[in-house]
């Protein structure tokens, strides 16, 4: 009697944006010992967009914004929290949460960044929905967005090849009608030796090239531990929700590699037609790689209002996250 309803956080609309130039594999051969066929069969990429000169994740991170806004129909003086998950921020401080607030002009509103590298989109979800459960805030600005192509060593065939440059943002909102449904955050920072950057401000930087910014990754070893994670997270999740495999509508993975996302949709009896592919277009864009996804699922109609989705990703820390959600 009298119960007051649940507030749920809802997503409202969806953005994103994507760097002009297109590099493609044949691009690619012409720099390093690869080919396209090495790099389609092991990753399913095809292609991937990396940022001018000069043009940062906060561009990006802006225009995926805008775009989200503009589709929620939502002025960004109505926004009060902007969380954005990103590896590479433009500055060191302050965040690109703000450097993204002020062009919005949404100045005031709490505003941060998150990095839990390819997780971080997922990871601010999760904090966003906590926010609006709580009912501190009711329309809050998620943003995924990267330039990871600027730590790529261009001579190293192994990772080179991988990575790519977008962002995707999206609008959420207090409601009572379901949206998030439950998420599920994790890391274990015991794993770092296989996917880092081994310099910083406080470590220190060195006379390499790029003053050592670079990607190291064990690839066969995060593959191997990326595959069994997000199997068991997907239980986990599926749990917290109280929902089964089949209830699942679309599954919106993390986009590193093909393999990896055939191996989840797999452990979720899904077919893939069910499953959002973008790294074949994109590679991966790290924490901008979900709600890249997601944008261009919603924008080409596949994705439709009250259908279930799930999202995961998986990236260095290691972190995993998830968010299964109606739309
Ligand atoms: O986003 C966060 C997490 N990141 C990931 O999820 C990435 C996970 N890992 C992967 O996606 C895959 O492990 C890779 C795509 C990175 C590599 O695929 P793989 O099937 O595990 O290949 P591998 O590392 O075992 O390498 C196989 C061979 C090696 O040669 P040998 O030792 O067999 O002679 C590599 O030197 O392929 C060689 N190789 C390449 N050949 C052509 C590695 N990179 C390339 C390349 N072109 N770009």
């Amino acid at each position: 009697m009298g119960d007051k309803a649940l507030t749920y956080a809802r997503i409202i609309a969806t953005g994103s944006a994507l760097p002009e130039r297109v590099v493609t594999n044949a691009d690619l051969e012409k720099i390093v010992d690869t080919s396209d066929e090495w790099i389609r069969s092991r990753t399913g990429i095809r292609e991937r967009r990396i940022a001018a000169d000069g043009e940062t994740t906060g561009d990006l991170g802006y225009r995926a914004a805008i775009a989200a806004l503009e589709a929620a129909d939502v002025k960004a003086s109505e926004i009060d929290l902007i969380i954005l998950g990103t590896t590479t921020p433009d500055i060191i401080f302050p965040s690109t949460a703000c450097l993204i607030q002020h062009r919005l002009g949404a100045n005031g509103c709490a505003a941060f960044d998150i990095n839990a590298a390819c997780s971080g989109f997922v990871y601010a979800l999760g904090v966003a929905d906590k926010f609006i459960r709580s009912g501190q805030s009711k329309k809050v600005l998620v943003i995924g967005a990267e330039t990871l192509t600027r730590m790529v060593d261009w001579n190293e065939r192994e990772t080179c090849v991988l990575f790519g440059d977008g962002a995707g943002a999206v609008v959420l909102e207090a409601s009572e009608e379901p949206g998030i449904l439950a998420t599920c955050l994790h890391a274990d920072g015991g794993f770092k030796e296989l996917l880092y950057n081994p310099v910083g401000v406080s470590a220190g930087f060195t006379d390499e090239p790029n003053h050592g910014v670079r990607i190291h990754m064990s690839g066969r070893e995060v593959f191997k531990v990326a595959v069994k994670t997000l199997d068991s997270l997907v239980g986990e999740t599926l749990a917290a929700a109280g929902m089964e495999e089949s209830e699942v509508d679309w599954l919106i993975p993390h986009q590193a590699n093909l393999r990896i996302i055939e191996a989840t949709a797999k452990r979720l009896k899904m077919s893939m037609e069910r499953v959002i592919v973008t790294v074949d277009r994109h590679a991966n864009t790290s924490s901008g790689s979900v709600p890249l996804a997601l944008d261009e699922a919603v924008r080409s109609g596949r994705v439709k209002r009250g259908q279930n989705l799930l999202l995961e990703a998986f990236g260095g820390g290691f972190t995993w996250a998830s968010a299964l959600l109606k739309y």
